[in-house]
């Protein structure tokens, strides 16, 4: 199969679409024939050297952590999954490649309509903002602050809010007003004066922020929302222990997943695809990513 690998550290051009072994899907696993998968920040942070918790594998190795695609071969114990099933799904690493072997229970059922490039895309952003959302105990009566509101994951954290109740108010770019308002969030310019433009935006005060933008976001933050455990970040973990607010980690599941495909399937889940990509691009995938202005997501296809 053709797979994205890391050989060595470095910028987006150590990456190598080269082919590799397939893979043999083992006990209580599958094989799942690849159509579509995301590229996150994280990646391009790995490429460089950095290694994320649970992260022990040094070059060379397959990028990816989130995919869509079709089961085409079942290891023992594999559960209720059948050759053909449409699913989607996440590893860590593995999945930017034509075919990836993974855990039966770190798939959900795809969604007859759902376009193969957002499945691809969902699960990495989606989690990441609905750990976010659920750890800062996000419901009716809030008003919600998020920082980085265009990108993948803020994309999610709004729509998210608005499902569990909330108002959404969500930093971006001009260029990027009329988006956030299409998902139903009150837009308003990151940059020197937030403090004072949230304010305006939302009279009514801010219960709780989350940062999914970093670059000086937790600062304003304390200076609107009074309940310092109701402020967190995915992004800047030393200014969230300088200023005592919280790192928002939780394990990625199914069923976290699984929520969020019927979130779509009910209409209250848009999904943004900026960018499909064939996997041989992935290099030009990472330069996208890379420049920190990509509205909701970048995607490899296969
Ligand atoms: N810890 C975890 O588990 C975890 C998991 C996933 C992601 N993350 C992190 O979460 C962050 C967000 O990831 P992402 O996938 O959504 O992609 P991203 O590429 O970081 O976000 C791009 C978006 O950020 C906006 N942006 C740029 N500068 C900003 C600023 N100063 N203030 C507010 N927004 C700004 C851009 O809007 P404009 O173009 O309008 O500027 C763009 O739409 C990344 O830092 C990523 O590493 C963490």
């Amino acid at each position: 199969m053709k797979a994205v690998t890391v050989t060595e550290s470095g910028g987006p051009e150590v990456l190598r679409v080269v082919e590799v072994p397939d893979p043999e899907p083992g006990p209580g696993q599958v094989r799942v024939r690849v159509y579509a998968a995301g590229v996150q920040p994280v990646d391009l942070a790995i490429r460089e050297g950095f290694r994320p918790p649970g992260v022990t594998a040094e070059p060379p190795f397959v990028l990816g952590n989130e995919f869509a695609g079709v089961v085409e071969r079942l290891g023992p114990d594999s559960g209720h999954w059948a050759v053909g099933d449409e699913v989607l799904g996440f590893r860590l690493l593995h999945s930017q490649a034509e075919l990836v072997t993974v855990d039966a229970a770190q798939l959900v059922a795809k969604p007859a309509g759902m376009p193969w490039e957002q499945a691809g895309s969902l699960s990495a952003s989606g989690q990441t903002a609905h750990v976010a959302l659920t750890l800062l105990g996000v419901g009716p009566g809030d008003t919600v602050l998020v920082h980085g509101a265009s990108g993948g994951v803020g994309t999610v954290a709004v729509q998210l809010a608005l499902a569990w109740g909330a108002t959404a108010v969500g930093t971006a770019s001009e260029r990027n007003h009329a988006y956030l308002r299409e998902l139903g969030a009150v837009p308003v310019a990151y940059g020197e004066g937030l403090v004072e433009r949230v304010r305006a935006a939302a009279p009514q005060g801010v219960t709780a922020a989350f940062d999914a933008a970093g670059r000086g976001a937790l600062e304003a933050s304390v200076e609107l929302v009074a309940d310092l455990n109701r402020i967190g970040t995915v992004v800047d973990y030393p200014g969230a222990r300088r200023l005592g607010v919280r790192q928002l980690r939780a394990p990625r599941t199914a069923e976290r997943l699984a929520e969020l495909v019927r979130l779509w399937e009910s209409g209250g889940l848009r999904l943004e695809v900026s960018e499909a990509l064939p996997l041989e691009r992935a290099a030009e995938a990472h330069r996208l990513v890379g420049t920190g202005h990509v509205r909701g997501k970048v995607v490899l296809t296969m």
